[in-house]
């Protein structure tokens, strides 16, 4: 098979495999604080930054270790553009704890081939925060939260699109 027939053919089995999680995410958005959602996204954009980090010393091939250091700074990025706005709507980021490990993170950092990584990683994972984003983009729209929507869609997601 032809290299990018492959990636025509795995990019239309990821989108089958997560259409379902992405649609039960959506409907359950309906109610609840914006605020607690952007203090979800915090502790996924530094558990994000410090995954590719952690990865960048054990990967020994260059465009890979370029991609995940380029990466752990963009999540760091995001996490800073999540503080702010909280800090806008009230929330003081700085007393911000990240939670421990969920077992998803726990199976990650588990990873230890590049393929490995860069499939559940690069591919999969960021597949997921692009869906997820999208739903609590179209959340806070119905909201009314525009600037919310703005950073996502001027800063954010163009990132995660990039990094997938
Ligand atoms: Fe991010
Ligand atoms: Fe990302």
């Amino acid at each position: 098979m032809e290299g990018s027939a492959f990636v025509v053919e795995l990019e239309r089995f990821k989108s089958e495999q997560l259409a379902p999680i992405l649609s039960a995410g959506q409907t359950s958005l309906t109610g609840g604080d914006p605020r607690q959602l952007l203090q979800v996204a915090l502790a996924n954009e530094i558990s994000v930054s410090e995954l590719a980090a952690l990865w960048i010393p054990t990967t020994r091939e260059i465009d890979v270790k370029l991609a995940f250091a380029r990466q752990a700074g963009d999540e760091a990025g995001h996490f800073q553009l999540v503080a702010d706005r909280l800090a806008a709507l009230g929330f003081d980021a700085a007393a911000f704890q990240p939670p421990p490990d969920n077992a998803l993170f726990t199976y990650l950092k588990s990873l230890d081939s590049t393929v490995q990584r860069i499939a559940a990683g690069l591919f999969t994972l960021e597949a997921i925060a692009y869906g997820v984003n999208e739903n609590f983009m179209a959340y806070c729209a119905s909201r009314g939260d525009d600037e919310t929507v703005r950073i996502y869609r001027e800063y954010i997601q163009p990132d995660e699109r990039a990094h997938q």
